[in-house]
């Protein structure tokens, strides 16, 4: 067992040198609620580095998904097609609402919904389809956008993971009539918890920001549009503290260098493990051609189920954390109560058991060699 400074974490928070100063701006500036000068700034430079028609600011993913499920008016018994592989948000969002997750298969090359089985779970019910693009890998978009117009179903990105990647030269974000980014720690841009809602619809801007502010007018009012603010809907508290979006705007500041340094991490990783691969003992991400994404994870498949528990058993034992990711929703005690599978989940269920994924935070370049010859010794075990 090495000593436990030889410790390497999964992840581990990146730090510009910027988020002190700004946070310090923010507090001086006086204005310490939400959309401040720095909500602002990041507003402005989500709409045009994605190329949203509005970008707002919320304390989450999970919120920003929240969102999403009043805008698009779920209600009692509405159905919504996604993947049973993905975090609970996804499907929570909408069960707030009423709605009813409908959780179909991932393919075996991205994990990401299996675009070909959508069509056969669409039911009279239907109402939208979330896609997530995991690991900041896009879902097949143009196959899966023509799907929802036959059918007039709205699409919701879930791009928790997917910010400065893209698909076909158009950015994660800008490809659903709403989509959902993470700030959460363990994300590329970070700000410790946050997120966004990204409209690609003006018809939901102005109830957007209603919902936004508790159901009230208070934005019309702050733009001098009306005299006073009332309750006119439904809503809650969903904006960040400006201080929040100063941290923020120091890591969007940095976003070309902060992909690029996990870019060569992957590269690494990916580059080392192809001659396991070649032999049998594990298999490596596969991106579409079409897909550029952003390195936000690196992951190994073993062989079977129990391989991977004693593959990542053995890291652990190595000062190496390594870990699995989501439990599939559909075998979940919420996602039997609240939600339904169409279609066999057979993908789902295999894969999320051989998964193990690996470190991967700026910083790891002097111990990425000791993940990686690791990764190698153990998989190259019988
Ligand atoms: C696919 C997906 N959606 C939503 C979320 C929730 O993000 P947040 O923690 O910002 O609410 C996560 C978190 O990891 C996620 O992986």
């Amino acid at each position: 067992m090495k000593e436990k400074n030889n410790h390497i974490p999964f992840n581990q928070p990146y730090f510009t040198g910027k988020e002190l100063e700004y946070i310090q701006q923010a507090h001086d500036q006086k204005h310490l609620s939400g959309d401040g000068p720095f909500s602002k700034k990041c507003h402005a430079w989500l709409e045009k580095s994605i190329g949203t028609q509005k970008a707002l600011l919320t304390h989450s993913c999970t919120a920003a998904l929240e969102m999403a499920a009043i805008l698009i008016g779920i209600e009692s018994g509405d159905e919504v097609i996604m993947p049973s592989y993905t975090f609970v948000s996804t499907a929570n969002a909408f069960v707030l609402r009423g709605g009813v997750p409908v959780f179909i298969d991932i393919r075996p090359d991205t994990l990401n919904i299996d675009e070909k089985r959508i069509e056969a779970a669409i039911t009279p019910k239907t109402k939208a389809i979330v896609v997530v693009h995991y690991g900041g890998v896009a879902c097949e978009m143009d196959e899966i956008l023509a799907i929802a117009r036959k059918h007039n179903l709205f699409v919701i990105e879930d791009a928790a993971q997917g910010i400065d990647s893209q698909y076909k030269g158009r950015p994660l974000g800008s490809l659903g009539h709403l989509a959902a980014l993470s700030f959460h720690e363990t994300k590329n841009i970070i700000s410790g918890e946050g997120g966004a809602l990204l409209i690609n619809d003006e018809r939901f801007i102005e109830r957007a920001h209603i919902i936004r502010e508790k159901g009230t007018n208070r934005t019309k009012f702050l733009k001098g549009q009306v005299d006073k603010y009332t309750w006119v809907d439904i809503g809650s508290s969903y904006l960040p503290s400006d201080l929040i979006a100063a941290f923020l705007w120091a890591q969007l500041e940095s976003f070309e260098q902060i992909t690029s340094q996990r870019k060569s991490l992957w590269n690494k990783y990916h580059e080392s493990f192809a001659p396991a691969e070649a032999k049998g003992q594990l298999k490596r991400p596969i991106i579409p051609a079409d897909c550029h994404p952003n390195a936000h994870l690196y992951y190994v498949l073993l062989p079977t189920a129990k391989k991977r528990d004693s593959f990542l058993s053995a890291l652990s034992q190595n000062n190496i954390n390594a870990v699995f990711h989501y439990i599939p929703l559909h075998d979940s005690p919420a996602g039997k109560k609240y939600g339904r599978t169409a279609g066999s989940l057979e993908v789902t269920n295999d894969l999320s058991q051989r998964i193990a994924r690996l470190p991967l935070w700026i910083g790891l370049e002097k111990d990425q060699p000791r993940v990686i010859e690791q990764v190698l010794l153990e998989a190259g075990k019988p």
